[in-house]
């Protein structure tokens, strides 16, 4: 099967996980810069993988424009996105409900891969609305002990990628 993956990534997570699938399927891998200009009818299955930003996911509007023609043609489409919240958080599944609708679920499977949050990379505008969101959670008038854990931990960087959540989609490209 001829594949590629093609990410979208800020500060690396989505990259690593990108080149993680990409060695270990022996196919291509390329930026979003590169691959949303390519010509992909010469492939069998795609794979996308997009960060994820205060509930959506970046550039994934583009992908799912390209979807049902990709499908038609008989492709296989991947979707992996990749955020700061482990999986357990149920929150990545309203995400992820949220992004996809049950048509565009046919034709795409979706995984998620937790990646984390590295200050030192981002933006000045991406630090500042985490910050933000962190002094919000932690002040909300009726703040659980597990938002003031959530404000806690996206208060500093993090990692929390793994090379296992890769496993099922590279299944699918053997
Ligand atoms: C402004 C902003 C909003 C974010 N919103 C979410 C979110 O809603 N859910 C989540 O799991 N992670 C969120 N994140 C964390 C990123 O998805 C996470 O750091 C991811 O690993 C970044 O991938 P990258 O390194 O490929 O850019 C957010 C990060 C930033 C900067």
């Amino acid at each position: 099967m001829k594949s590629i993956v093609i990410y979208n990534s800020s500060t690396g997570f989505t990259k690593k996980y990108a080149e993680w699938i990409s060695e270990e399927a022996g196919c291509e891998c390329v930026n979003f810069k590169k691959g949303s200009k390519m010509d992909l009818s010469g492939y069998d299955a795609v794979v996308f993988g997009s960060w994820s930003m205060a509930g959506g996911f970046t550039k994934l509007a583009w992908f799912k424009k390209k979807m049902p023609s990709l499908a038609a043609a008989g492709k296989k489409l991947l979707v992996f996105a990749v955020g700061a919240s482990p999986v357990e958080n149920p929150e990545v599944d309203v995400a992820l409900r949220n992004a996809f609708t049950d048509e565009e679920r046919k034709i795409a499977k979706i995984f998620y891969c937790q990646g984390g949050l590295d200050y030192d990379k981002m933006s000045w505008f991406s630090k500042k609305m985490l910050k933000m969101f962190a002094k919000m959670i932690a002040s909300k008038k009726d703040a659980t002990e597990d938002d003031k854990k959530k404000a806690e931990m996206i208060s500093h960087s993090y990692d929390i990628s793994d090379k296992k959540y890769i496993e099922p989609i590279v299944a699918e490209l053997r």
